[in-house]
Order: structure tokens, then C-alpha cells, then sequence
């Protein structure tokens, strides 16, 4: 079997049920990739709920106002993150009349979505065939496919970015990109990852190699 038959039928037996998940709607999607951005999906959780609940379309969210949204904000850090999503609601507001784009040429224009989010967005709501590239799916390539390039080097991203979306191509977009998300957050885990019950061992060349503890490399900066 290979690597991406096997994550995607791990996932379909061992994924968390998270509401972004059953959502095709770029804004939702959207809201939940920016709160988990820095932050645990534990942790995250109930502050998805509570904006989706306070603002359920992106016209809602462009007209509140930053106070509203850094009150809601209130507890997760990086508050940044906040103030960058109020502009990016008002960009959708003006430049698509509030209809969140799917298309990644156009997600990738807007303030404040860098590639993983536009790649993420388009996948799970259009089904484009973008592979996101997060720290998951760099410690879970990197060990499988046992690659040294620094994670963080041009190189490396590079390589990575070009081996990812050779991977996804022919898989359903939105499954696939969950599924070595979810893979890497609960499976190939950055400490004490669960080898003995890996179903890719078979093929890991960082299990093969013993350098499950040394991989992804990254450059100090
Ligand atoms: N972290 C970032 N994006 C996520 C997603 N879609 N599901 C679970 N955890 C995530």
C-alpha cells in the first residue's frame, strides 16, 4: 500500500470530530485556521464556537469593531492575529461584495492568508488540490521519506512544498490534507511518536534508520 492510502485510512478510523470539519464554507474554515494558527485545538476550540456564534458570516465579522473582536479574542494570544483577521473580513467585504473566496489565486492575495491558509481553504471548501505544508506535515514527511533538509532552509521548502503536492495529487484534496495533519498531531507526535503501532512503519525511513528523534532538522536562526 502506499503513503497515501494508508494515512488516509488511518484517518478515516481515527480522526477527531471537529466542527470545521463538516463545514465547506470558506469563512468558517477561514476562522478556524487562524485561531488554530498558534494554538491548540483543545484550546481553540470554544473560541471558534464563540465567534461563529457572535459573528456566522463574514459580513458579521467585518462590521464589528476591533475592541469586539480583541475582547472575543481575549485569552489566546498573539493578538495580532485578531487585528489582521478584522482587516482581512473588511478586504473580502470590499474586493469580493463579502463573498469569501475558494479559489487559491485569490486567497493568497488577501491580507494576512499566507500559502498553509490558502491552501487549507481552498482544499476543504472548493476541493482544489493545494497541499498544506505545516509543522505536521513537515515532521511527518520528513521522517517517512527520510529527509535532512532543514525544514526551515530555502532548500527545504522547496523540497518539501514540491514533494507535498506531488503527494496529493489524485487523492480527494480535503481528506488528504486532513489526514497528514491529523496524523502528525496525534500519530507521528514531534516527541515519543507511537512507532511500535505505526502503520507506516513499514515503509519509515527514519524508523528504518532510528532517526524518528533527529528528524525534521531545523536551523537554528
Ligand atoms: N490545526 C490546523 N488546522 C487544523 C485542522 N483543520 N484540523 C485540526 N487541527 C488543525
Amino acid at each position: 500500500m502506499n503513503f497515501q492510502i494508508i494515512i488516509t485510512s488511518w484517518y478515516q478510523a481515527n480522526h477527531r470530530n471537529l466542527p470545521w470539519r463538516a463545514s465547506t464554507d470558506p469563512y468558517v474554515i477561514w476562522l478556524s485556521e487562524i485561531i488554530l494558527q498558534q494554538t491548540r485545538v483543545e484550546q481553540g476550540l470554544p473560541y471558534f464556537n464563540r465567534f461563529l456564534a457572535a459573528f456566522p458570516t463574514v459580513r458579521d465579522f467585518a462590521g464589528a469593531s476591533e475592541t469586539e473582536i480583541l475582547k472575543l479574542w481575549q485569552g489566546l494570544g498573539y493578538y495580532s492575529r485578531g487585528r489582521n483577521m478584522l482587516y482581512t473580513a473588511r478586504e473580502v467585504m470590499e474586493l469580493h461584495e463579502g463573498v469569501f473566496p475558494v479559489a487559491y489565486d485569490a486567497l493568497i492575495r488577501l491580507k494576512g492568508i499566507g500559502a498553509y491558509t490558502a491552501a487549507a481553504i481552498s482544499s476543504f471548501s472548493s476541493g482544489e488540490s493545494r497541499a498544506v505544508l505545516d509543522g505536521n506535515v513537515f515532521r511527518v514527511l520528513s521522517r517517512y521519506f527520510g529527509i535532512d533538509i532543514p525544514i526551515n532552509s530555502t532548500a527545504g521548502k522547496s523540497t518539501f512544498s514540491t514533494l507535498s503536492q506531488s503527494l496529493i495529487e489524485g487523492q480527494d484534496p480535503a481528506v488528504y490534507n486532513q489526514a497528514i495533519m491529523e496524523f502528525g498531531a496525534l500519530q507521528c507526535k514531534p516527541k515519543s511518536p507511537n512507532c511500535a503501532v505505526c502503520p507506516l512503519q513499514d515503509g519509515c525511513a527514519a524508523y528504518a534508520g532510528n532517526l524518528v528523534n533527529h528528524l525534521p532538522v531545523k536551523l537554528k536562526t
